[in-house]
């Protein structure tokens, strides 16, 4: 997996299809890695012809360690940039799932005239709630003391769909297994980071880049009236739902996730 030195961290990224041309880049959810990206990015890239880019973010995989102090959504939106940079990118069209779609708010904030579209997948725009902060901050704890076991066990059951859950143990082992590759420290910096991560609604409304939601309809983390509302806050907005699939829609039904994304990026030729 190529790296780039982005501020003098080491940041890994693969990269699918053609490497010239507008790419997509695709940010990944917590506490998993930019694999979770492999299926979608494989059929875009190889089949179809998409140049795409996925980072693992700081801490994951072979990018630099960091954690456990918080690892902020600001500074994952400025290693991305930094990212596009090094391969000498202006301007992408953007995706993220869940905290991928977080750390695109982050990256509109600091950069929107680089984003020619928007994919936000089973992901929300408003912050976490005092609860939800007090919550990150115990299982950033517990993830230090016992290690990703802790995580898997707060995190994957909330993952997928019901049936999905009980009937595709291949995905659940698949997820199991990214989130034991994961560093504690990189859990509990990232966990603290998403505590810390600003409400977005208000960005809503001044996001001038065609945009594409995806929602998984039984999604338990990020339910489909959160991406309903970001739908009707965002100016060039359109929602597909991903029948019977939770959060994790891109794994549940890559087929029909991919297929909407494809036809997204082929609206934007
Ligand atoms: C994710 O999938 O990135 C996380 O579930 C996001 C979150 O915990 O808010």
């Amino acid at each position: 997996m190529p790296v780039a030195q982005i501020d003098g961290r080491a940041i890994a990224y693969a990269q699918f299809g053609p490497t010239q041309g507008v790419p997509v880049l695709l940010i990944h959810g917590f506490p998993l890695s930019g694999a979770m990206w492999d299926d979608v990015a494989r059929v875009l890239g190889d089949v179809l012809g998409y140049r795409v880019i996925v980072p693992n973010l700081r801490g994951v995989g072979e990018s630099a360690a960091a954690g456990p102090t918080a690892i902020t959504v600001e500074e994952n939106a400025h290693d991305v940039l930094g990212l596009a940079d090094h391969l000498g990118i202006d301007r992408f069209v953007l995706g993220g799932l869940s905290m991928g779609g977080y750390i695109a708010f982050a990256l509109l904030r600091q950069a929107q005239g680089r984003v020619v579209g928007l994919i936000l997948a089973d992901t929300r725009a408003g912050a976490d709630s005092d609860a939800g902060k007090e919550r990150r901050e115990d299982l950033a704890n517990r993830v230090l003391t016992d290690g990703p076991a802790a995580a898997v066990g707060a995190m994957v059951p909330t993952f997928f769909a019901p049936a999905t859950y009980q009937q595709r143990q291949d995905l659940v082992d698949r997820a199991t297994a990214m989130i034991h590759g994961i560093a504690p420290a990189t859990i509990a910096g990232l966990a603290r980071g998403l505590a810390l991560r600003p409400d977005s609604t208000e960005l809503l409304a001044t996001i001038t880049s065609p945009t594409l939601i995806l929602c998984g309809s039984e999604d338990s983390l990020t339910p489909p009236a959160e991406a309903e509302a970001m739908r009707a806050r965002i100016p060039n907005a359109r929602l597909i739902m991903i029948p019977h699939a939770g959060h994790m829609s891109n794994w549940e039904d890559p087929v029909a996730f991919t297929a909407a994304v494809a036809s997204f990026l082929e609206s934007l030729r």
